[in-house]
């Protein structure tokens, strides 16, 4: 089963396997090997295992069939996402079976959501272990090692990792995730991630910035904020008296993150329309160094469809963050998430979503038909009732009008000058450059004798359907 998102863009990423670039793992005493799925937490919840494992001892390789540890951090959110999985996992087995010893790990979201079900239903599992218990993985690997199968999936109301320094795996150098928050408290009735990743608990605010520094420090040049919904950070210091106003908004986090230096960029994803407030829009609007870029996930343009979705706000009230956000913030780049053929979702309600895509005009969409996950408060109240064909068509039809907007909203930048931050050599010509505007969208052009970390203003001449791209560049 394709889905059809997967062909235009896909936030949720698909098995990419990396490693440091180490010089080399002899120094290590075991290797192991990580391959993630799922969204940019998970990706960072990788780097914080590597983290752990370094500890004991462990070095990353990006060749599976050397590891003596082999890990699948994996995502659940759509059943696809699950039965990508379960394909890779039938591979492992032919690596496990010409390295004897070769213990296989299954973490993340699909950890938590089959717990012991899934050491059942793939027998080449030897340990299974959720998205709060990364610090037990020490013990549950020395357990492993015995023979035993290992697990654990206890949720916690506290863990954070903050004290843990992650290691950085898709290391480009330049630009970074930073987790400032873990779980959900949202109940969104389609969404698995409150039943994988437990409840809402914020990060430590001084742990957060004192990251975001040290890649500063160490070359960095933006940071990206990551929580599921970054709007409702809310840090309390624990010794704190509960009365004093001694606390931490998203927004006083941002301006401490975007104070460390202006050369630092701060993005964040993801925002919920219920909660993104004004004072976040003014402080993005205070820092240049913040970026003019806002994911705010519509899911349905039917109010009757989001009250069953239980995302708490109305088409209008939707329509109201978006003036406010052009209001305040005139060039701000704005994405969103879209479901299409949810429970019950008529060929009016479908309308209602298009005719606000048609108002919203995004510059970037993630477009998913539903997918019912069980345990949810949609698999348990209403019926999956539109057939996948008809989903499907939506679906399609989303995704048409949104290469529609998406395609205006490039050809509207040629002619246009942006600052662009370098990430890197294009995958097209060795000879040019890529980088992303403020807005996140890509850039390409000829290399000069820019690097990496720099930052250039260039004048987009010419674009593709997800590319601008710029005849010159010149340094700031
Ligand atoms: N925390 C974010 C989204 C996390 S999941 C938010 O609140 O928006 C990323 C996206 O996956 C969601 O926005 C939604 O569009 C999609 N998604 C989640 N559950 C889904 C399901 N059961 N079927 C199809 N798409 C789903
Ligand atoms: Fe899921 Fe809703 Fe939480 Fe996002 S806000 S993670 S969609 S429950
Ligand atoms: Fe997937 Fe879990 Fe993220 S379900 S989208 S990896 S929080």
């Amino acid at each position: 089963m394709l889905e059809i998102a997967d062909k235009t863009h896909d936030e949720t990423r698909q098995g990419e396997a990396y490693a440091p670039h180490q010089a080399s793992t002899a120094s290590f005493k075991k290797n192991f090997y990580i391959e993630s799925y799922g969204c940019a937490m998970n990706f960072n919840d990788s780097e914080i295992v590597a983290s752990i494992l370094n500890e004991e001892g462990f070095g990353a390789t990006r060749n599976a069939e050397e590891a003596d540890l082999i890990l699948i951090n994996t995502c659940s959110i759509r059943e696809k996402a699950e039965q990508t999985v379960r394909k890779r996992l039938t591979e492992f087995r032919r690596y496990k079976k010409s390295k004897p010893g070769m213990l296989v790990g299954v973490l993340g979201c699909m950890a938590e959501r089959l717990k012991d079900k899934l050491l059942e239903e793939e027998k080449l599992v030897d340990m299974v272990v959720g998205p709060d218990a990364y610090r037990t993985l020490p013990s549950l690997i020395t357990e492993a090692e015995t023979g035993q199968k290992a697990v654990n999936v206890l949720l916690s109301r506290e863990e954070t990792y903050s004290d843990i320094s992650p290691i950085r795996l898709d290391n480009n150098g330049v630009t970074s995730f930073v987790s400032i928050m873990r779980g959900c408290n949202n109940m969104c009735t389609f969404c698995v991630v409150p039943f994988t990743r437990g409840r809402e608990r914020s990060r430590d605010a001084d742990s957060i910035v004192a990251e975001a520094r040290e890649l500063f420090n160490n070359g960095y040049r933006e940071v990206t904020l990551l929580g599921q919904n970054v709007d409702s950070y809310y840090w309390t210091p624990k010794d704190a008296d509960p009365n004093s106003t001694d606390h931490v908004t998203f927004a006083q986090l941002l301006a401490r993150v975007a104070e460390i230096d202006p050369l630092l960029r701060v993005r964040f994803s993801t925002s919920h329309p219920k909660d993104i407030t004004d004072e976040v829009l003014f402080t993005m609007a205070k820092y240049e160094n913040i970026c003019n870029y806002i994911h705010l996930p519509l899911q349905s343009g039917s109010t009757r469809i989001l009250q069953l979705m239980n995302r708490t706000y109305t088409r209008e009230w939707y329509l109201k963050k978006v003036d406010r956000i052009r209001e305040i913030l005139p060039d701000c780049g704005l994405s969103t998430d879209i479901i299409c053929g949810f429970c019950t979702e008529t060929e009016e309600d479908h309308a209602d979503t298009l005719n606000l895509m048609e108002y919203a005009k995004y510059d970037l969409a993630y477009m998913y038909f539903y997918s019912e996950r069980p345990g949810t408060l949609a698999a348990r109240r209403y019926q999956d009732d539109i057939p996948e064909a008809e989903k499907k068509r939506r679906l399609a039809e989303v995704v048409e009008l949104h290469r529609r907007h998406s395609e205006e909203s490039m050809r509207n930048d040629v002619g246009k000058t942006f600052k662009v931050l370098v990430e890197g050599t294009s995958k097209r010509s060795a000879d040019h450059l890529f980088g992303r505007n403020d807005q996140n969208k890509v850039v390409v052009f000829p290399k000069g004798n820019f690097r990496k970390g720099q930052y250039v203003h260039v004048t987009v001449t010419d674009c593709t359907s997800g590319t601008l791209i710029a005849a010159t560049a010149t340094a700031l």
